[in-house]
C-alpha cells in the first residue's frame, strides 16, 4: 500500500484487508514500514510492552538478517512492527549503505523476507508518503503495488510520486521488474458521490496513465467509525461482532464500512489471482 500522499487510508486499508485474510484462514503477514507504526494504533498494541517501535525491523535491516515478526497480534495475523526506530537515525545509515554499496541496498526487505516468506500466504507492507527510500524498500520487496487515493483534491503529486518511485524499481534501476500496479482504491469517499468518484478516476488516469486499474470497490467516509477504530485498536470487523454482541456505543455504519472492505479486499486478492493467472505460460 503506497502514495506519496500522506492520510490517504493506507494503513487503515493494509490493516483491514490483513485482518480480513487472517479470518479466511490464510497466514498473513504485515509490515508496517512507517516511522509513525500506525498499524500498532489499528491492532490496539501501541502500549504493549512487546511493542519495539521497529527496533527489531530496523535491525534486521541493517544487517540483512531474517525478519523476526510478532506472531500472533489475531489469530493468523503477525506483525513485523514498524515506529520510530525506522525514522531519522535509522534513514542516515541506510544512506550511508546505499552510498557504499549501490542502490541494491533497496533490496534489503525482501532479503529479510525471503527467509521467512515460505510462511505466509499473503503479505501486505504498509508504507509511508514522502519517504522514497522506505517507499523504494517496499516496492523492492512487492509484486503487487495498490495505492489508495482521497478524493479531496490534491492526489495528483502523491500519484506523481509514488508514479515516480515505481517507474524508478520497475524500469530505471530494474531492481524490481516483477511490481506491478494492481489498482487505485477511492478511499475516505461519500458513498452517492459518483460524480466526484469519476472525475477522481480521471485525474488518476491522467497521472498514472489510461491503462491504470481503478478497483470498482469503494471504502466511504465514516468519520465517526474510523475515531473508534483508533480509540479502541480493533479491526472493522472486531468492531462490527462486538456491535452484534450488543455495544450500541459502536455505529450502526460499521455494517457500511466492514462490507467496503470485505467487497474491496475480496476484488484486491481476486484481481491479483487473475493477473497471475494470465501472466502464466500457457
Ligand atoms: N472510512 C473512513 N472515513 C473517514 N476517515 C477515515 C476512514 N478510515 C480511516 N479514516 C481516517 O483517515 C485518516 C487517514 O487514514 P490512514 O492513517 O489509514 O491513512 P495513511 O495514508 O496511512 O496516513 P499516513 O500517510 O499518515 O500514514 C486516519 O485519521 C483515519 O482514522
Ligand atoms: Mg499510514
Amino acid at each position: 500500500m503506497a502514495n506519496g500522499k500522506g492520510g490517504v487510508g493506507k494503513t487503515s486499508t493494509a490493516a483491514n484487508a490483513a485482518g480480513k485474510a487472517a479470518r479466511s484462514g490464510l497466514k498473513t503477514l504485515i509490515i508496517d514500514l512507517n516511522a509513525q507504526g500506525n498499524i500498532a494504533r489499528e491492532l490496539g498494541y501501541k502500549k504493549a510492552e512487546w511493542n519495539d517501535g521497529g527496533a527489531a525491523l530496523s535491525q534486521a535491516l541493517k544487517d540483512g538478517t531474517p525478519l523476526v515478526p510478532r506472531e500472533g497480534v489475531r489469530p493468523n495475523l503477525d506483525v513485523a512492527i514498524g515506529g520510530p526506530e525506522l525514522g531519522d537515525k535509522f534513514l542516515i545509515h541506510f544512506h550511508t549503505l546505499i552510498a557504499t554499496e549501490g542502490p541494491q541496498v533497496y533490496l534489503r526487505l525482501l532479503m529479510c523476507l525471503l527467509p521467512i516468506v515460505h510462511q505466509y500466504q499473503i503479505v501486505i507492507i504498509d508504507s509511508p508518503p514522502e519517504n522514497p527510500s522506505l517507499q523504494r524498500l517496499g516496492l523492492c520487496a512487492s509484486r503487487w503495488l495498490v495505492i489508495p487515493v482521497k478524493s479531496d483534491g490534491g492526489a495528483e503529486d502523491g500519484l506523481a510520486q509514488i508514479g515516480g518511485e515505481f517507474a524508478y524499481v520497475r524500469w530505471t534501476s530494474n531492481l524490481n521488474p516483477h511490481v506491478e500496479l494492481l489498482g487505485v482504491l477511492l478511499f475516505d469517499t461519500g458513498r452517492t458521490f459518483t460524480g466526484i468518484h469519476k472525475d477522481v478516476r480521471r485525474q488518476v488516469r491522467l497521472v498514472l496513465g489510461e491503462g491504470a486499474h481503478m478497483f470498482e470497490s469503494i471504502v466511504g467516509h465514516t468519520e465517526k467509525v474510523a475515531r473508534i477504530v483508533r480509540q479502541r485498536g480493533l479491526l472493522i470487523s472486531e468492531l462490527k461482532d462486538q456491535r452484534l454482541a450488543g455495544d450500541k456505543s459502536i455505529p450502526e455504519a460499521v455494517e457500511s464500512v466492514f462490507t467496503d472492505y470485505e467487497g474491496f479486499t475480496e476484488e484486491m486478492f481476486l484481481r491479483a489471482l487473475q493477473l497471475r493467472k494470465e501472466a502464466e505460460p500457457a
